[in-house]
């Protein structure tokens, strides 16, 4: 449901923007906002809402980058809990030279196919389905979406193209970036000498692209990037400075659809009577 048509020219393949462009800077100039405490606090706060803090859940989370801060706080915070975090396999290499640990799995997976089995009691995204196809944003949230479990939850951010145009038409020396911004096609341009867009989800496309994946349930909230760590980082990849104009991003949760009865193994049977 409302596509979004591709670019005729690509400037190149995924995997080789992300593990070579930033790479070679050690990932360190990727916009990261799991670098700020509020917002992993938060999506703990959901996560341990949802889910048994004392049983022993799987979490899964794609495209986790270099960081390695979340999977960190994740485990340190519930020792039940277990993590395998994926990514390509330049940045899972990366991520698992910052932390090691006995509850966390890095492995080398494109998103786009993660091919996992519907094992994981909850899968985060954060600001990890992020291309300049639509097709392929897409094939990212249908496996996300196979590898968790029926009832299993999701949790997410997505950048919005409402935040710089909004950024835009507010401040007057930002106005600028409204030349960045393609509404119509929901494309942000981050670098404007090779002409290299992403798309950024409006609420009622993203709405519907999680629905068509499968799930149910789904809840936005706005997150706006406001802390002195988040404004470091917005300041320091995109040029921006402060005051009032923040970039804000959408905090999705949702869940995959129980199984139909219908449907039902007879061991899932027994075991949901
Ligand atoms: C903006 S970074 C976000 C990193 C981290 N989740 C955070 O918020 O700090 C996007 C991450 O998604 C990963 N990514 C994007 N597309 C991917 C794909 N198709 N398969 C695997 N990883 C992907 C990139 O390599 C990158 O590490």
């Amino acid at each position: 449901m409302w596509p979004i048509p591709c670019l005729g020219a690509s400037p190149g393949d995924a995997r080789e923007y992300w593990e070579s462009r930033h790479g070679r800077l050690h990932f360190e100039n990727v916009y990261s906002v799991t670098e700020d405490p509020e917002l992993r606090a938060r999506i703990m706060e959901l996560l341990t809402g949802a889910l048994d803090p004392v049983a022993p859940c799987r979490i899964l989370i794609p495209g986790c980058g270099a960081r390695a801060l979340l999977e960190r706080d994740l485990v340190t915070s519930v020792l039940a809990w277990s993590i395998l975090a994926t990514d390509y396999p330049g940045v899972v290499r990366a991520a698992a030279k910052q932390l090691q640990h006995p509850r966390v799995a890095y492995c080398g997976r494109d998103t786009r196919a993660l091919d996992l089995e519907s094992e994981y009691d909850a899968a985060v995204v954060i600001n990890a389905i992020l291309s300049d196809s639509d097709v392929d944003n897409r094939a990212m949230l249908r496996s996300v979406h196979a590898a968790i479990r029926p009832s299993g939850l999701f949790v997410g951010l997505f950048p919005t193209i409402f935040a710089p145009a909004d950024i835009g038409f507010c401040e007057e020396r930002e106005r600028w970036r409204l030349e960045l911004v393609d509404l119509l096609h929901s494309r942000y341009c981050f670098d404007e000498h090779v002409g290299a867009t992403h798309i950024l989800y409006t609420p009622l496309r993203l709405r519907a692209i999680l629905r068509e994946a499968g799930f149910t349930a789904v809840r936005m909230e706005v997150f706006f990037c406001e802390s002195p760590c988040l404004r470091e980082e917005a300041a320091r990849v995109y040029g921006l400075e402060g005051g009032d104009a923040v970039i804000y991003e959408l905090l999705v949760t949702c869940r995959k659809a129980p199984v139909h009865p219908d449907r039902a193994t007879p061991h899932a049977a027994a075991v949901s009577e």
